[in-house]
């Protein structure tokens, strides 16, 4: 018999950070009827009022949900997912992991003070570098692992599923693929697994008018995969559509308890010799969390990337006592 399963009659999502990240999933979230509470919490008052009452006034054409705001770590209270977006600015030609340090500081300060008013939550950390902030969220806040879990490469998958749909002429919905490891440049594709309206990706023949998917075709998708969010920082200073939905899909599994499997960041144990660190792999999401790792065959080289993938993460862990 499966896990029993929770149901809530009310649901309640906290996000704090109101600058892009936070403000688009508030918005994302409302426009689809995500939560019934959506509370919004940021350092800067004037922003989060502004925010707030932003949303609030479209209140007529989204489903009926209540948005509040605050600076007070209170108003998260009785939250039953938590979304931490709030941190360091990546700025044109930053790497995620060059914002380690400012993020990690201010991951210890707030996640004990969210526990304390949402000690139940599910807390889903999407702040970057967010595999060593997700790991360092798990330490802060003395809560099973499971229940804090980051956005990982949810995101990143998105982005490629979209790449390889454009590349073959199918919609994105046909295409299941997911990338692993690090949310950022250690990532890797794991194509042995992945498949094309059924096909394995492996054995897909281009279809009428459309080229091949061979060796070159994947390395460039893969590339421009990783280059993605330095394209759009560089064209706008910051990301915020494809995370604020991606998040949001995150959400939508917890609150519904969907054992969605998503590849989301979680503390790795034991995969094929990696541990002590959180990278993403595709991953049952429900009402408790991130809660079983899925056992996604991995090729000898996808293999090798994911362990160099661990060791580059672990390694800035190190570098801040993690
Ligand atoms: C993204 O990939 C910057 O992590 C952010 O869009």
């Amino acid at each position: 018999m499966g896990p029993v399963k929770k149901t809530r009659s009310t649901t309640k999502l906290a996000v704090i950070g109101a600058g892009a990240v936070g403000s688009t999933l508030a918005f994302t979230a409302l426009a689809r009827g995500t939560a019934r509470t959506v509370a919004l919490m940021d350092v800067n008052r004037a922003k989060v009022d502004a925010e707030v009452l932003d949303l609030r006034h479209g209140g007529m054409f989204v489903p009926q949900a209540e948005v509040v705001g605050s600076d007070d770590v209170e108003v998260c209270r009785d939250a039953d997912v938590v979304v931490v977006t709030a941190g360091a600015k990546q700025k044109p030609g930053q790497s995620r992991l060059d914002l380690a340090e400012a993020t990690i500081g201010l991951t210890r300060k707030i996640v004990p003070a969210l526990v304390e008013v949402a000690p139940d939550a599910v807390f889903v950390m999407v702040t970057n570098p967010v595999d060593v902030v997700t790991y360092a969220a798990q330490q802060f806040s003395g809560l099973p692992h499971e229940q804090v879990f980051g956005s990982g490469t949810v995101l990143d998958s998105s982005r490629l599923r979209a790449a390889l749909a454009d590349h073959c002429g199918v919609a994105t919905g046909n295409v299941h693929a997911y990338i692993a490891g690090e949310h950022g440049d250690s990532e890797i594709a794991l194509w042995s697994s992945a498949r094309i309206a059924g096909v394995p990706l492996l054995e897909w023949n281009a279809l009428p008018g459309r080229a091949e998917l061979d060796d070159v075709a994947r390395e460039r998708i893969a590339r421009e995969v990783v280059e993605s969010a330095y394209r759009v920082i560089a064209g706008k200073g910051a990301t915020n559509y494809a995370v604020g939905l991606a998040a949001t899909r995150i959400v939508e599994a917890v609150l519904n308890d969907e054992h969605r499997v998503m590849p989301v960041s979680t503390r790795i144990q034991d995969f094929h010799g990696i541990g002590d660190v959180c990278l993403s792999l595709p991953t049952l999401v429900d009402s408790r969390g991130a809660t079983v790792t899925v056992d996604t065959p991995f090729s000898k080289a996808e293999l090798e990337g994911l362990r160099a993938s661990a060791d580059h993460v672990r390694a800035v862990q190190r570098r801040f006592g993690l």
